[in-house]
């Protein structure tokens, strides 16, 4: 890969990475097709990496389907897939994590806190063999972006970071590999995320600007759907992702919410 790379950066190509770990969906091919605004040679990487699950997350049950992701992968103009083995980036005795100090204490990482640990060594690596000029991650995991954004700059890697806008389904749930567990009977519960989100700003137009009531409307909403099981509903800075009492200026509505066994993220960002 490393070759292949150096390669294209000698023939003057601009090396566009969008790293993923399969199950792919719309919203993946829509960071390709943004990548492809930002470079010419697009390097997509599947790899499914176990140090960004917990011991009680999926990763067994996360679906494989190499010859599919590949034919979509041929459609959208991708130069090079790079599919490493678990092997090839953690093989025996592996011990070096990249672990951010603030921003993994808020949101998603509170409950799953080997996460962003798993993610930032993860995209470290791939980003050292891949060496690309400028990587494309989906604004559908904000606090993913947020922490590859603040890494890349912490540790100078000199690649450029591009968020992408979150890709629905035609009745507004947000695209997920993870939409494929959902419970059929469950989706009116699954639709109550994004319905939530926009009735923040239904009511913050009104002129409600206190975050802890938007908070409490929109968490009795989405309890009052069926095995539904809140994780967090928070109303925070889009930077630093601290709580925001009152609702001044631009803030990231951010919420997990277990639909039966399945738990799905959703986020806004709320105009004053
Ligand atoms: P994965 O969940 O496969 O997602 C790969 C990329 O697709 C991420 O940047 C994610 O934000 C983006 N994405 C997913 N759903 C989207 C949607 N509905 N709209 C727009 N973009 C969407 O995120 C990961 O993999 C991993 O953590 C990874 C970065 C690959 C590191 O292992």
């Amino acid at each position: 890969m490393r070759e292949h790379s150096d390669n294209l950066r000698r023939n003057g190509r601009t090396i566009v990475f969008v790293p993923t770990m399969g199950y792919l969906h719309e919203g993946h091919l829509s960071l390709m097709r943004e990548g492809l605004k930002h470079g010419d040679s697009l390097i997509v990487s599947i790899f499914i990496n176990p140090a960004q699950f917990g011991p009680a997350e999926d990763l067994t049950t996360y679906p494989r389907d190499l010859g599919k992701y590949i034919r979509l992968a041929e459609k959208e103009g991708v130069d090079i897939l790079f599919t490493p083995g678990e092997d090839d980036l953690y093989p025996g005795r592996y011990q070096t994590y990249v672990k951010l100090e603030d921003l993994p204490n808020h949101l998603c990482g509170i409950n799953r806190p080997v996460h962003f640990r798993g993610v930032a060594t993860v995209v470290t690596k791939l980003f050292n063999i891949v060496n690309p000029h400028v990587a494309v991650f989906g604004q559908k995991d904000y606090q993913q972006l947020l922490v590859i954004k603040q890494m890349s700059q912490d540790l100078n890697f000199g690649v450029r970071i591009v968020g992408a806008a979150i890709i629905r389904e035609p009745d507004g749930l947000a695209m997920s590999s993870r939409n494929a567990n959902l419970k059929p009977e469950l989706r009116s519960s699954a639709l109550a995320l994004f319905k939530s989100l926009n009735n923040a700003q239904i009511l913050l137009k009104k002129g409600i600007k206190k975050a802890s009531k938007i908070i409490a409307e929109i968490s009795d909403f989405i309890s009052s759907h069926p095995e539904t099981e809140i994780d967090y509903v928070s109303i925070c800075d889009p930077e630093t992702l601290e709580d925001m009492e009152t609702i001044e200026k631009q803030a990231l509505m951010a919420l997990a919410v277990k639909v039966g066994s399945v738990r799905l993220i959703d986020n806004i960002m709320l105009i004053p």
